[in-house]
């Protein structure tokens, strides 16, 4: 799978534990940066990740900050993004069966690496169940009137 990752510098430390995880696992990874703990701002990497997914150039994309919360702002702004901001195992599953999620969103200061990385091997693992699902997600673009 291709898959663009990117963080600031509160998540730059995880980032840099779920690439090594991704590159292991045989995936074709994009870091889009930040590289160091020198501060950031989250909104330029979650921009060029999701702008990623939209170019087609991503199947999925992993941000990161101290909280997940600025790059699941973000990132859910931008059209055909469904970026999921999870901290556990389970809303990181139900957010593929059901959400068709293509953005993991989590953070840096919250969630320890071990649980970080069954988290996105999870997420990467699961598909989307469709059907009744599939029908919400379309109402999510559907033009009103
Ligand atoms: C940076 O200090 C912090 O605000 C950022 O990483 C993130 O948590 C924002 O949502």
């Amino acid at each position: 799978m291709k898959i663009a990752i990117g963080s600031d510098h509160g998540g730059f430390v995880l980032k840099t534990r779920i690439r090594g995880l991704l590159i292991s696992l045989g995936h074709e990874v994009t870091d889009v940066g930040c590289f160091s703990e020198e501060a950031v701002d989250y909104p330029v990497q979650a921009k060029e990740v999701t702008q990623m997914i939209s170019r087609g150039e991503a199947d999925r994309g992993i941000l990161i900050c101290g909280t997940g919360i600025g790059m699941s702002i973000v990132a859910n702004r931008v059209p055909g993004i469904r970026a999921a901001l999870c901290h556990e195992i389970f809303t990181a599953t139900m957010s593929r069966k059901h959400n068709d999620a293509n953005v993991l969103c989590m953070g840096g200061r919250v969630i320890g690496p071990s649980l970080a990385e069954e988290m996105v091997r999870v997420w990467l693992e699961t598909g989307f169940e469709g059907g009744r699902h599939q029908r919400r997600l379309d109402l999510i673009d559907k033009k009103e009137g």
